[in-house]
């Protein structure tokens, strides 16, 4: 049987996860979900879907700019849990509220627009995480990482469903906007170091910056301990 190997990272992504979860349910159960739980509820999983989401996208500008390849290895679970979230999300709405009931669902689903955006990016999330295992990878083979490049548009359809049901004006910059802008520049911007040009350009930039801050740090060391490094290149 195959063990179950995982490092602090992903431990710690696990254990923030289900906590998460444990402290909605605490919440619901103590009263503790405003006056519109189901709202509340909603909302907190949502949010929590984007914000797994956003770091999940943050893993290779992570290891570009730092060099952390443990990032890595956790992008996929961070990705995993963002749909989880975000199915939790679909399901409070639509079948605690609404008792998956499509003749309430229909006026709400035609009058609130963004609903629709909402269930473009649910359903890409579904097919990047059933498409995630090892299996869908090596049966797609190159077609895996073309397909996993969706996670950007469903990144920028989930920052327009946001924006759109904080009810703001995104281009007049007006109503309860700021959240959604800074979750969109912060896309914006991680979207940006993934084209290659730029992270080529980054990757340079740091190990020039790795070799400088090594000059230095040999030039502090003291003479006699500089000697005994060059000494096996000595005859
Ligand atoms: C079928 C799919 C979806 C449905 C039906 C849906 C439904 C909703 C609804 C009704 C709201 C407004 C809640 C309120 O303020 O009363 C909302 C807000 C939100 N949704 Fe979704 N959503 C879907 C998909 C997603 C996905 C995939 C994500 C993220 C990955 C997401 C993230 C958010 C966020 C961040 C908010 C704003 C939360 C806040 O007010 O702080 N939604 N969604």
């Amino acid at each position: 049987m195959k063990r179950l190997k995982l490092d602090w990272l992903q431990l710690a992504v696990h254990i923030l996860a289900w906590a998460l979860v444990v402290w909605l349910i605490w919440d619901y159960f103590t009263g503790n979900l405003t006056v519109n739980p189901i709202q509340a509820a909603t909302q907190r999983t949502g949010k929590i879907a984007l914000i797994m989401l956003v770091l999940s996208l943050s893993c290779t500008p992570l290891n570009t700019l730092f060099g952390w390849r443990q990032a890595l290895a956790t992008r996929r679970i961070l990705g995993l849990y963002a749909f989880l979230f975000a199915t939790t999300h679909f399901l409070i709405f639509s079948g605690v509220d609404f008792q998956f009931n499509w003749d309430y669902l229909k006026p709400e689903i035609l009058e609130k627009r963004y609903i629709i955006v909402g269930l473009a990016s649910l359903s890409i999330l579904f097919l990047l995480a059933v498409t995630s295992f090892r299996w869908w990878k090596k049966r797609l083979g190159r077609n895996w990482k073309r397909l996993h490049r969706l996670v950007y548009l469903a990144s920028g359809l989930v920052i327009l469903h946001y924006a759109w049901a904080k009810k703001g004006d995104i281009f007049r910059l007006q109503g309860d906007i700021l959240q959604p802008l800074f979750f969109g520049i912060l896309v914006a911007m991680l979207l940006i170091l993934r084209i290659p040009v730029v992270r080529s350009a980054v990757s340079k930039l740091r190990w020039r910056l790795i070799q400088r801050l090594s000059v230095l740090e040999s030039k502090r060391q003291p003479p006699d301990l500089k000697q005994t490094d060059v000494e096996p290149f000595v005859e």
